[in-house]
């Protein structure tokens, strides 16, 4: 016979919280947990609500240079994961439904994303979870876009079963849940999964298989100048491929170069200085020459960019999308007008989405 023993479990993290959940009416000031222990001894952690709802933003990683060591979270779109309890079904993970993929996606949770980055999350918890979970994606983001549409995937999914249990992990720790999420569809890298999750710039300092990830979030003053200009052209450039043709081995004036420009790129986040981000962020001299000519009017869609007025451009993640760096919003229609009509003219390829979008400071957040 269970004991029936239920212990509120709160957790002090500063002064506030944001909203827990979907239907929350009221600003919480603490997180709380639910616990109970069964017969023999055993603690469960209850869920503390049935449903919970996240979103998680895209991101723009690599910045040139800063090729898997340097991601930021932008605006303006990303995925919504809504995570619901399935009683009795402890620690089970289902995947109910995806919108928004053209019915592309695996509803298997080893297949999926979303599944894997549940199933983990599940596995950060302390303790057992008492029931299972069922999950539905809106994909807001294109697949293989170059803007982190996995990776936004995953940190919805983990912020949404997190908050299920009443938030007992920190995003910090959740990034593990994302990594393993991205192994399974790209690669073990956290240059999306980890601005998704925290927003902002955010710098990885160390992530390698079986060893501790250490993320360094980049404080930036100029958010309200700094404008990236997205265009996604109609083409896919999945990561995996696009990390299969990279060198394995690069020439030492290629490095020098690279350190340079990513220490330079790190100096104007920190300094503010958009247009230093810019101008860095255009001179990777080793992943961007190998990849450009993969994606159809890359390199003209670059010069465009220039011409019209941006501090620099270069590859939004694996690709195809485009990314440059403006400071102010006029500036940036004009050089999304003239990236569009190079991919359209060079690379004879039809415009997704062109959007002058800021940086998103919040990263995965609850709807
Ligand atoms: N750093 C990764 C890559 C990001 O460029 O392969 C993928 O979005």
């Amino acid at each position: 016979m269970a004991l029936n023993q239920t212990i509120q479990h709160r957790q002090q993290r500063g002064s506030t919280s944001k909203l827990p959940c979907r239907g929350a009416a009221v600003r919480r000031p603490v997180r709380c947990t639910r616990l109970h222990v069964a017969a023999g001894g055993k603690v469960y952690l209850d869920p503390v609500r049935k449903e919970c709802a996240a979103f998680a933003p895209a991101t723009v990683a690599n910045l040139g240079p800063g090729f898997d060591w340097m991601g930021c979270a932008v605006q303006g779109g990303g995925d919504t994961v809504i995570a619901k309890v399935l009683p009795g079904r402890a620690g089970e993970v289902v995947i109910d439904a995806i919108q928004g993929d053209g019915g592309r996606l695996s509803l298997d949770p080893a297949k999926n994303c979303i599944g894997v980055a549940a199933t983990e999350t599940l596995k950060l918890m302390s303790g057992a979870v008492s029931c299972g979970v069922s999950l539905t994606l809106h994909k807001g983001l294109p697949l293989g876009s170059g803007m982190g549409s996995s990776a936004a995937s995953a940190a919805a999914a983990a912020w949404a079963v997190n908050g299920l249990f009443g938030a007992p992990v920190s995003k910090d720790k959740l990034i593990l849940a994302g990594l393993a999420s991205e192994a399974a569809v790209s690669g073990y890298h956290a240059d999306n999964v980890g601005p998704s999750l925290l927003g902002g710039f955010v710098l990885i300092r160390s992530c390698k298989p079986g060893e501790p990830v250490e993320l360094l979030q980049l404080p930036f003053t100029a958010a309200d100048r700094l404008h990236f200009v997205l265009v996604n052209p109609c083409f896919e450039a999945p990561t995996a491929e696009m990390r299969a043709v990279l060198p394995k081995e690069v020439p030492m004036k290629s490095m020098i170069n690279n350190c340079c420009q990513g220490g330079a790129l790190v100096a104007g986040i920190l300094r503010g200085d958009v247009r230093l981000i810019g101008e860095s962020l255009d001179r990777d001299v080793i992943i961007e020459p190998v990849r450009g000519p993969l994606i159809p009017g890359m390199l003209a869609v670059k010069e465009a960019a220039k011409a019209a007025g941006a501090y620099g451009c270069t590859i939004s993640g694996a690709g195809p999308t485009a990314v440059a760096i403006v400071d102010d919003p006029a500036v940036g229609e004009r050089v999304a007008a003239a990236m569009s009509d190079a991919f359209r003219s060079a690379g004879k390829l039809e415009v997704n989405t062109a959007q002058v979008v800021k940086l998103d400071t919040e990263g995965a957040k609850f709807v």
